[in-house]
């Protein structure tokens, strides 16, 4: 029979049995997101494609990851960000990971043309209202921006981070 929902144990037991550990690879990093619902949303996202994710080591963030943690304790690895944003991101360069933000910008690749990450990546995702501050879009190694027909000027950033995760972790 198909449509009926699948049973939420059976759907677990086909999964990972513990959280997973950190690979490094795939690194959502909301630097500027100050809403904690969608912290929280992106957190659920990076348990669902196997991604960490990095804040900021500030209150505002442990708090709003607190409060959104559904996920009962098996939250995905998380990375704090210090000693400050951009020397962070300088380290992630120098690691070898490439900087790519989720923007709408001149020269972005758009989504349905972007590929599953072949290398390390960390994605960076922009404030509510201002978006990625200019300084660090100029630094970045590239842009991803997700097509619209609509009359709005940009997604939530929750659903604009999620869409390209599952892209770049080759789910979609
Ligand atoms: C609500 S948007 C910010 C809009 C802001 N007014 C600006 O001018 O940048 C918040 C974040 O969501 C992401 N975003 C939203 N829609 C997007 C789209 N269509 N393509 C790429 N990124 C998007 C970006 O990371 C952006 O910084």
């Amino acid at each position: 029979m198909t449509g009926a929902k699948t049973n939420p144990r059976k759907l677990r037991s086909q999964r990972r049995r513990s959280r997973h550990g950190c690979w490094n690879h795939l690194i959502v990093a909301p630097l500027w997101v100050a809403y904690d619902a969608n912290l929280g949303t992106l957190l659920r996202t990076c348990d669902a494609v196997g991604a960490c994710l990095a804040v900021p080591r500030t209150e505002h963030y442990r708090k709003a990851l607190t409060v959104g943690d559904t996920l009962r304790g098996r939250r995905p690895c998380i990375h704090w960000v210090a000693p400050t944003k951009e020397e962070w991101l300088a380290e992630q360069r120098a690691a070898g990971r490439r900087l790519l933000a989720v923007e709408l910008a001149d020269d972005a690749t758009p989504l349905p043309r972007l590929g599953p990450a072949r290398e390390p990546t960390v994605l960076l995702l922009g404030h509510e209202h201002h978006g990625i501050p200019d300084q660090v879009l100029a630094g970045v190694d590239g842009c991803v921006e997700i097509p619209m027909v609509g009359w709005g000027a940009s997604l939530n950033v929750a659903v604009a981070g999620s869409l390209v995760l599952y892209r770049l972790a080759g789910l979609s």
